[in-house]
């Protein structure tokens, strides 16, 4: 299997596909009915995550919405209110689903770089009284998808945390993308997940896996999900094929994110260099995400200049446009995007 490299596709870092080697470990994995906790590669997975995040247990689940999702459901009751950032992924990209599944309302609050500050927090804890909504859950998104990828500092997740606990609240970590976090900052895994009564990781984004996230907890969180992931229709039964490319994406595609991360740096400075064009949020991990309004332009006018060039990238919102960096574009590829977006934009901006 060939991986094409045009266009270049920045999309997400969700577009990669799984390579030969990938391919060999997933057709190779012993496999059994998970549903009876029969599957050892999913079994190893689960244990290998539990490991890496310092919790009693792990589960795999089909995707990180579920993963979230499975998350919230567990920590809250029907009708309980989830403290989120106002950009966090389960408030705009999972559907309406904490609605739709689990009668969950979300109070979105302001923070920059997508973290929640310590008094707005506080502040949003609903009191006790007939008039409101429970606050039952707080939700923490690191590293943050619209945020351009940025890194929550470990002490404010800490602090939040702590607030929250301090008033009986459950703590949701969406660490879909805590694997950069940890490469960035040097910072171990368990320090981020112990912030977290729940965790959510994914595996089919810079790891490469075609499939799959899991969540972690403790040993009674983890039971009281699995229940859940059933009633959600996740159970699944010899998905070790698909746990064999999450477990190939941990041990192999692990290291190599800060390729990414450095690749996203090399993009960020041919488009730093564009005039009209401005970069919102540093760029700390594998996300970057322009605004595109000082050329006189949306972000679908310049995802289609762009497209039809060969490159591809994404509207993240009327006038931002985002790129992402992953595992199937190597630096040659980045530099070679970056030329033609500096190359293309450059001669767009108002009286070029
Ligand atoms: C921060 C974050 N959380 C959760 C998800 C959901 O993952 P999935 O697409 O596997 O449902 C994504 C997907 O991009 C994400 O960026």
């Amino acid at each position: 299997m060939t991986h094409p490299t045009w266009p270049i596709d920045l999309r997400s870092d969700t577009v990669t596909r799984p390579g030969e080697a990938m391919r060999r470990a997933m057709a190779a994995a012993p496999v059994g009915d998970d549903v009876y906790r029969e599957d050892p590669t999913i079994n190893s997975l689960q244990e290998k995550v539990a490991d890496m995040l310092g919790k009693e247990a792990a589960l795999f689940v089909p995707s990180g919405t579920m993963s979230n999702q499975l998350c919230l459901r567990t920590l809250t009751r029907m009708g309980d209110e989830v403290i989120v950032h106002e950009d966090a992924h389960v408030l705009h990209y999972e559907g309406g689903s904490a609605a739709a599944l689990s009668a969950l309302q979300l109070r979105p609050i302001a923070g920059a770089l997508g973290a929640l500050p310590v008094e707005a927090v506080e502040r949003a804890i609903r009191p006790a009284g007939e008039h409101f909504a429970r606050t039952g859950a707080l939700e923490m998104e690191n590293t943050h998808n619209r945020c351009g990828g940025t890194i929550w500092p470990l002490e404010q997740m800490e602090a939040v945390a702590a607030v929250a606990r301090s008033r009986g609240i459950g703590v949701h970590l969406d660490g879909a993308r805590i694997w950069n976090a940890h490469k960035a900052t040097g910072i171990p895994l368990p320090a981020y997940a112990a912030a977290a009564d729940s965790v959510s990781v994914c595996f089919s984004k810079g790891l490469g896996a075609p499939v799959g996230s899991a969540l972690a907890g403790t040993r009674a969180f983890v039971e009281e999900a699995r229940n859940n992931r059933k009633r959600f229709g996740g159970a699944m039964r010899q998905a070790g094929i698909l746990a064999a490319g999450a477990l190939y994406g941990l041990e192999h595609n692990f290291d190599r994110l800060v390729q990414d991360h450095e690749n996203a740096a090399v993009l960020a400075g041919y488009l730093r260099e564009v005039p009209g064009l401005h970069i919102i949020h540093p760029v700390q991990t594998n996300i970057v995400i322009v605004e595109v309004a000082g050329l006189g332009m949306t972000a679908e006018q310049v995802v289609t200049v762009l497209k039809e060039n060969g490159v591809l990238c994404g509207a993240a919102a009327p006038t931002r446009v985002r790129f992402v960096t992953h595992l199937d574009v190597d630096a040659a590829a980045v530099r070679t995007a970056g030329e033609i977006a500096a190359r293309l934009l450059r001669a767009r901006r108002p009286g070029a």
